[in-house]
């Protein structure tokens, strides 16, 4: 079977200059009149209630899908927040309404202190719930502590079940490590345990049909994630499998049932009959699903992105460092919300586009 890719109109992209230009055929009218008093909710009245904090660039893997072999040019120390700048701004956001918080990277767990901030966090009023993305290398370690800190969900990302491919896409060893992380949060109680996994063609294609027996007696969430261009990545879309045909594949050996959907999720669920787990499509590129975004990110420099894959960012680092007061990041959060497009400007066209690399915006 052949699947297409849809070219989204160059016309939504996210770089267009005024918000109001935007097409309202998605389903979303931009609102002129908003109230810059409601901090974040956007023009197309999108209520932002999850926020994405990077808490540092580096990574003790080299996953080819992110990052070159030899690093990247980092961003020198004493230009990434601090733990008290990023508590603080997480109480700010918290204080307007985001109740989700969830702490990324480069690998989040190397960051140093990384409990305090947990902690810290973990007591803002009004968070529900306080999540991490992590490639699970330093997990067994340090799970006890986040756990007992106040962590609520986990994502652990696992690109393939064999040992040797594992050795090739992050160019590390650590397979049996993670697979320990994997079982320990079980163990621990974290559900569902969100597994991220990128496919790629010709390299873990052939693995949806293990994802899906793996499963069976697991309580994961296998989420499938379309491959997304970021700088330096080597995106192509001949590398792309399309979450309509991943699916197709594994319904060719189980039926999928639906899951609820969630207007503000990013992946499409289901669940095999008789299995534990469950699986999840994630189509940012082939079914965006900006409509429903709740989604703001802190990159580890202090930069507020109101979208992945726009380049517009504001620096809160900054503001913080000039001395401004909560009022005045605030109406700067304010303005970068206001300003947020309603969708990406579709995968051909993000190729192309200056963004950062994913490493430097936090997954
Ligand atoms: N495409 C899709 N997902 C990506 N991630 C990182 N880079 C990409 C990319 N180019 C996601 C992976 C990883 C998480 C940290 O970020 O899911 O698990
Ligand atoms: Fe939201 Fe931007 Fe992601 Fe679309 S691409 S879902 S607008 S953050």
């Amino acid at each position: 079977m052949v699947y297409s890719l849809p070219i989204l109109p160059a016309e939504a992209v996210n770089q267009a200059e005024d918000p109001a230009r935007v097409p309202e055929d998605f389903g979303l009218t931009y609102d002129p009149a908003r109230s810059e008093a409601d901090v974040l909710t956007d023009g197309f009245g999108r209520r932002h209630t999850y926020l994405r904090i990077s808490l540092i660039e580096h990574c003790n893997l080299r996953c080819r899908y992110c990052m070159p072999e030899e690093g990247l040019d980092w961003t020198p120390p004493e230009h990434l927040l601090t733990d008290e700048e990023i508590i603080r701004l997480a109480r700010l956001f918290v204080s307007q309404g985001v109740t989700k918080i969830r702490l990324t990277g480069g690998e989040p767990l190397l960051r140093k202190g990384i409990e305090r901030i947990v902690a810290e966090l973990a007591r803002l009023p009004g968070l529900r719930a306080l999540a991490m993305t992590t490639n699970g290398l330093l997990l067994p370690k340090k799970l006890d502590r986040l756990q007992a800190a106040g962590l609520t969900q986990l994502n652990i990302s696992l690109d393939t079940l064999r040992p040797e491919r594992f050795e090739i896409l992050t160019r590390r060893k650590g397979f049996e490590q993670v697979l320990r992380a994997i079982d320990l949060a079980i163990a621990r109680g974290y559900r569902p345990l969100k597994v991220n996994c990128v496919v790629l063609r010709g390299f873990n294609e052939d693995e949806l049909l293990d994802f899906a027996a793996w499963t069976k007696d697991r309580p994961v969430e296998v989420r499938f994630i379309e491959f997304m261009p970021f700088d330096g990545n080597g995106w192509n879309d001949a590398q792309l499998v399309p979450a309509a045909e991943m699916r197709a594949r594994i319904e060719a050996r189980y039926p999928l049932e639906p899951i609820a959907f969630d207007p503000h999720g990013t992946a499409r669920l289901f669940r095999i009959p008789g299995h534990q787990g469950r699986l999840g499509f994630i189509a940012s590129m082939t079914e965006p699903f900006c409509e429903g975004c709740n989604r703001l990110r802190i990159t580890a420099d202090g930069s507020l992105k109101v979208c992945l894959f726009g380049r517009a960012e504001v620096s809160l680092r900054d503001a913080m460092r000039r001395g401004a007061s909560d009022e005045e990041l605030l109406a700067l959060i304010s303005a970068a919300v206001g300003r947020k497009h309603a969708r990406h400007a579709g995968m051909y066209n993000l190729a192309r586009m200056p963004n950062r690399p994913m490493i430097t915006i936090g997954g």
